[in-house]
């Protein structure tokens, strides 16, 4: 294994102009399975306790059961509903997961159906990053024309993970979050920079194989999460041109609370700032970031015209960071439709 190249000099930073169509959060639904494992439930299948895992890793609990499809669709059927909208109005689904319950299809056409969706279905695989990713391929897809992506994070991680071993199985759970993006003619939302990432000469460090369950080296992963989320936001704020102090709330991947303290040490930015949930949720993975940003919204955290920054990573390794302005309140019913010179009805206040 290679513990070099992730830690290579930065490409050149620049500002750069990212073109956008605008970019609204129209909807946004969380969903956690009922049945919760606690801390002390693992410690009746292995040599661990409450006190560790919480110290260790900010972790107190996670949800287990339920498909990435059921779960996925129940997100999506509430973000809908905020936002005011019907299946029809939705143009594209994008679905982020590491947990499709085939290898073929991918889950995002059953999904779509569930959800009474006629439009286009993807799987996204990025693991942890993917719901990030999704927000950048989003973003390209209303440029390209569309009026609303549905981007939803969901995970069954019960399904690849091994609650008996003492460095994964404390740190996985299920769960699902969904979010609806759309054209913002105002300009008032947008999507501001990013920086996507990868080093597949990682990929031992953290897997898993068809049919298996999670393998990690802990301590890489740790290392080197630390150092791409640094080196990505770095990025991501420079092609911005913002600075840390510009940023408003952070929404960082949910793995272990150790490794966003100590990269917010290096980067410079503030727990106070930061919206975290794993205590909650242990690390879902593709669905981690979203459910932050949806109780985020439930603690009124977001106002109009906060600059927030979503950075994920993850195994294969990849790792992404978008800066977004905020507009609108997802949680209020999209106001009436105006017409789109496009020709399509398009929704640009929320009321
Ligand atoms: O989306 C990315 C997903 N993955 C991650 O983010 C994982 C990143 N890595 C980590 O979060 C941490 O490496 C772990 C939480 C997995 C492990 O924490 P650590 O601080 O790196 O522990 P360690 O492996 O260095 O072990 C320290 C000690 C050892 O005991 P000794 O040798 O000091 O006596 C371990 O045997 O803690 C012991 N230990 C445990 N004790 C109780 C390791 N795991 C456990 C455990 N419960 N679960």
């Amino acid at each position: 294994m290679s513990k070099a190249t992730t830690d290579s000099p930065d490409r050149e930073l620049s500002k750069v102009e990212v073109p956008t169509a605008g970019f609204r959060f129209s909807g946004v639904g969380g969903y956690l399975p009922k049945q919760v494992v606690t801390n002390d439930d693992l410690a009746k299948n292995m040599e661990t306790s409450d006190q560790w895992i919480r110290e260790r890793t900010g972790i107190f609990q996670r949800h287990v059961g339920e498909t990435t499809t059921e779960m996925a669709v129940k997100a999506g059927r509430i973000a809908l509903d905020r936002a005011g909208l019907e299946p029809g109005d939705i143009d594209q689904l994008l679905l982020a997961t590491t947990t499709p319950e085939y290898i073929a299809p991918g889950s995002s056409p059953v999904v779509a159906h569930q959800l009474g969706l006629e439009c286009g279905a993807l799987d996204i695989q990025a693991v942890c990053s993917g719901w990030v990713y999704g927000l950048v391929a989003a973003n390209g897809l209303l440029l390209q024309g569309m009026n609303r992506v549905m981007l939803i994070g969901s995970e069954m991680m019960d399904y690849i993970t091994d609650y008996s071993q003492r460095d994964t199985g404390i740190l996985f759970g299920n769960g699902a979050a969904a979010v609806i993006i759309e054209r913002d003619l105002t300009g008032a939302s947008q999507l501001l920079s990013f920086d996507l990432g990868s080093a597949g000469q990682h990929r031992s460090i953290l897997y898993a194989e068809h049919g298996g369950v999670w393998q990690m080296e802990g301590k890489e992963v740790f290392r080197q999460a630390i150092s791409v989320m640094q080196r990505s936001v770095r990025k991501a704020l420079a092609q911005a041109g913002l600075g840390v102090e510009d940023i408003d709330l952070v929404i960082p991947h949910q793995a272990n609370i150790r490794i966003v303290e100590a990269a917010w040490k290096r980067i410079g930015f503030s727990m106070d700032k930061t919206a975290m949930r794993l205590r909650e949720t242990g690390n879902t993975s593709a669905a981690s970031i979203p459910l932050v940003l949806d109780k985020a919204l439930d603690e009124g955290r977001l106002h109009e015209g906060a600059t927030v920054l979503f950075v994920g990573f993850g195994a294969g390794m990849t790792w992404g960071t978008v800066i977004v302005r905020w507009a609108g309140d997802p949680r209020t019913k999209a106001s009436k439709p105006t017409q789109h010179p496009s020709g399509s009805n398009v929704r640009t206040e929320n009321s």
